[in-house]
């Protein structure tokens, strides 16, 4: 695969989680400089594996956070090519029970920090000619699953956006893309595994409901982002490649 990937500046938000941690070891072998960021401090340790690696912590609801991390990765690397926007956050409940908090606090971890993140990134991006954006979306982008009413609804938030950006940056050569991610063996997914009354059949339902029968590792999500991200996609915009075990085959 030919990724031209060497030298670019990458952001990559949700740094420190699961598949945070695989797309910034999988830039790093492309040649690319990283800016890792996360609303958690471990993604201090990620600047251990390379000085191509720049660690910020910051909250990508927050537009000022977002300036903060834009302005030191430009520092460091200069201008932006690539955002990885992978933040995300899931509260599992049906609709009626989804305070306006929890509503709130899940639409804006998910879809909001696209939107904050790509609008800091695009204006350079255009002066420059070119970008790519992917972002980390999920079968609940195309799907409706159960006790996920927020989340859902983020992710589908998403996925428009990233087909709406992608009709209007192309002009200035600036792909955007998004990844639907099946289940993955990350925090996230042990943490809504462990809210269930019977994790042990809650993991073999999951796995069940992939037609692969397994669920996926952080490496299988970050290769497709990375993919995305890279030269070698360069006629695909306004897509979601679904990285799911075939869930929405089905
Ligand atoms: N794990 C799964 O089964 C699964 C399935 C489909 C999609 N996804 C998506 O994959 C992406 C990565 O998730 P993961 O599985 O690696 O989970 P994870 O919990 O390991 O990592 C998510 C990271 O995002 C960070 N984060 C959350 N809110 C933030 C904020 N406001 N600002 C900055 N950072 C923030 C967290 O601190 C965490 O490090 C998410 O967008 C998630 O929705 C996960």
């Amino acid at each position: 695969m030919n990724t031209n990937l060497a030298d670019k500046t990458v952001v990559v938000s949700g740094a420190a989680g699961g598949v945070g941690r695989s797309i910034v070891t999988k830039m790093l072998a492309e040649g690319a400089k990283v800016c890792a960021t996360d609303i958690s401090d471990n993604v201090a340790e990620l600047e251990k594996q390379s000085g191509a690696v720049v660690a910020i912590v910051g909250d990508v609801t927050k537009s000022t956070d977002v300036e903060a991390i834009f302005a030191k990765a430009e520092n460091a690397f200069g201008p932006v090519d690539v955002l990885v926007s992978n933040a995300g956050f899931i509260i599992s409940k049906p609709a009626h029970e989804t305070s306006e908090d929890e509503w709130d606090q899940v639409m804006n971890a998910n879809a909001k920090s696209l939107f904050l993140m790509a609008k800091r990134a695009l204006p350079a991006m255009m002066k420059r000619g070119g970008g790519a954006i992917v972002a980390t979306g999920s079968i609940s982008s195309v799907v409706g699953l159960p006790d996920q009413a927020a989340y859902c609804a983020a992710k589908g938030a998403l996925l428009q956006l990233v087909r709406q950006m992608a009709v209007d940056y192309a002009a200035y050569n600036i792909r955007v893309n998004a990844v639907g991610a099946g289940s993955i063996d990350t925090p996230f997914l042990r943490r809504y595994l462990d809210a269930l009354a019977d994790p042990v059949a809650g993991e073999a339902a999951v796995k069940a409901a992939h037609p692969l029968g397994r669920w996926a590792q952080p490496d299988e999500i970050a290769d497709a982002i990375v993919y995305l991200a890279s030269s070698s996609a360069s006629f695909v915009t306004g897509h979601i490649l679904m990285a799911d075990g075939g869930y929405s085959a089905r």
